[in-house]
């Protein structure tokens, strides 16, 4: 029987583990992890994640071949295969600080693996990495390992959060990147063999190490450049007249393009592409390539861009000043189906709101009160300039009120910014939410959920990202 030990039972290790429980039954699978917080809830009713479909997979593994445990060393050393699934932050202080990807987590994981370790053991790349990283883990492997044989794969996770379930029962596909050698072609197959359980093994492909940490890191890039494209061209559609949606719907079925991945937005959120854009931009750098750095840099460059547009917007259509305003913001997370707030678009536009003096009502249906607070009053790490961090006033915090409702949170607002896609507010009732609201009422949807038409019908004053200008907001002087 293999035995798998995840070091890491986060938004990846978590689910990643729990779906390769549930696809090979004669696998033992123990997710381990140095918070016992996260180990409590995972063992728990209430997961420490939520993603759609993740309750079942677990309850129904849990117990039988899926464990969670804080006895990290423990676990390790009884393993045939180990994946790493730690977090690998931006580094934000020394040399690289705000692109280099911090590897200390790793860093740690791989000693504590050979000092443990009596065993030979696979050791997995899941946590995405900077190309070259395995080698660094190699040495660290065998430079302690007493004659053990350590085999480094790297197996970079593509899911998204949201999707997670789906994404890892029908991955479109798998990646194993191993070393050239008999021993790294015998741990690819070995690896290859648990995914061929459920994925097609045409979708399952096989490269070099390199190959692999690279691939994971473009695949970011590719993704999160399509989007500040379409962001981008939303802008140029409100100056022109053009409809975002009608643009990329037009673009989108050139099969070369493709349809998805176009949805103009306040801005790319979540905690990989931001983070593996700046890592790339660094090994660029490192590499001398000064050119393709920058241009890989622009992505972040033009997401920033987007965030303060939409803030300006905002400011500028309710006659320069909310100072004192009430704003209604209907989601926080980074994006639907997800209680995830890391790098949230919500929380820059909720700090240029409150920088205005504005009063925020915030409701998510996922992201917790507590959450909410910690997000807006944490310092704004600036990538850029990583040495000045921006902390919001405390004054400016007692600002914000966080509701349970969309109803609750638009009754009296001035204004109302959507921020998160979820279903829900789709289906609102706008005429109700428009009698309970102060006039002029206004809506900035920043994710093109609304009926535009429908709202401007009822009275709404209404801003959509990329649509063609309400006849209210044109004479506002926007500074971009
Ligand atoms: P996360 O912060 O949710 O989880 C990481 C976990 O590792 C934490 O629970 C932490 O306590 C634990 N940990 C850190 N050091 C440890 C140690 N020494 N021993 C045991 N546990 C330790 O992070 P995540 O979102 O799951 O991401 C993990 C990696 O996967 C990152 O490299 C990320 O870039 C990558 N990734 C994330 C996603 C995503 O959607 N979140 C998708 C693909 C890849
Ligand atoms: C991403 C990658 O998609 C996934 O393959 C990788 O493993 C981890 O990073 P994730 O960040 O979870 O996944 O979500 P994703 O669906 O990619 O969305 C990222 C951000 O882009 C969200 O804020 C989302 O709202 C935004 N987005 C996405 C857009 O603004 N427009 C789009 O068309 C798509």
């Amino acid at each position: 029987m293999v035995k798998i030990c995840c070091i890491g039972g986060g938004y990846v290790g978590g689910p990643t583990m729990a779906v390769i429980a549930y696809k090979c039954p004669s696998v033992v699978v123990t997710v381990v992890d140095i918070s016992v917080q996260r180990i409590t809830a995972w063992n728990s009713d209430k997961l420490p994640i939520y993603e759609p479909g993740l309750d079942d997979v677990v309850k129904q593994c849990r117990g039988k071949n899926l464990f969670f445990s804080t006895e990290v060393e423990k676990h390790v050393a009884e393993a045939d295969i180990v994946f790493v699934s730690v977090n690998t932050p931006t580094k934000t202080q020394g040399l690289g600080a705000g692109k280099a990807a911090d590897l200390t987590y790793w860093e740690s994981s791989a000693r504590m693996i050979a000092d443990v370790s009596k065993s030979s053991k696979i050791v997995v790349e899941k946590s995405t990495v900077p190309v070259k990283t395995a080698e660094a883990i190699e040495k660290i492997l065998t430079h302690n390992s007493k004659g053990i044989d350590f085999q480094i794969l790297s197996n970079p996770e593509f899911l998204a959060e949201g999707t997670a379930i789906n994404d890892l029962f029908m991955p479109d596909r798998v990646l194993i990147g191993g070393r050239e050698t008999p021993g790294g072609q015998r741990a690819i197959k070995v690896l290859k063999d648990i995914y061929a359980q459920w994925v097609p093994e045409e979708r399952i492909i096989c490269t070099n190490l390199w190959s692999a940490e690279l691939s994971k890191l473009a695949a970011n890039a590719f993704l999160a450049q399509r989007i500040s494209s379409i962001n981008a061209m939303s802008a140029l559609c409100e100056a022109t007249g053009a409809d975002v949606s009608q643009v990329s719907h037009a673009i989108g079925k050139d099969s070369r393009i493709g349809a998805k991945f176009l949805n103009a937005s306040v801005g790319f959120g979540g905690s990989c592409f931001q983070k593996d854009i700046l890592n790339l931009v660094y090994i660029c750098e490192c590499n001398g390539l000064s050119e393709v750095a920058n241009y890989w840099k622009q992505i972040i460059e033009v997401n920033d861009y987007q965030k303060r547009r939409f803030v300006n917007r905002i400011v500028s259509s309710m006659f320069n000043t909310i100072s004192g305003k009430r704003i209604a913001i209907l989601g926080f997370s980074f994006k639907k189906d997800t209680g995830d707030t890391r790098e949230t678009p919500a929380i820059d536009v909720c700090r240029g709101l409150l920088g205005d003096q504005a009063q925020l009502n915030i409701y998510d249906p996922q992201v917790p009160e507590q959450q909410i607070h910690k997000d807006l009053s944490m310092p704004k790490y600036n990538w850029n300039y990583p040495v000045h961090s921006v902390s919001m006033c405390p004054d400016d915090l007692k600002q914000v009120r966080v509701v349970s409702s969309a109803y609750e949170a638009t009754k009296d607002a001035h204004g109302i910014c959507i921020l998160t896609e979820w279903d829900e507010f789709k289906s609102l009732n706008f005429q109700k939410i428009y009698d309970n609201m102060q006039k002029p009422a206004y809506v900035f949807d920043g994710r093109n959920v609304v009926d535009v038409e429908k709202l401007r019908r009822i009275g709404f004053v209404v801003y959509s990202i990329g649509k063609p200008l309400d006849p209210w907001l044109k004479d506002m002087p926007a500074v971009m």
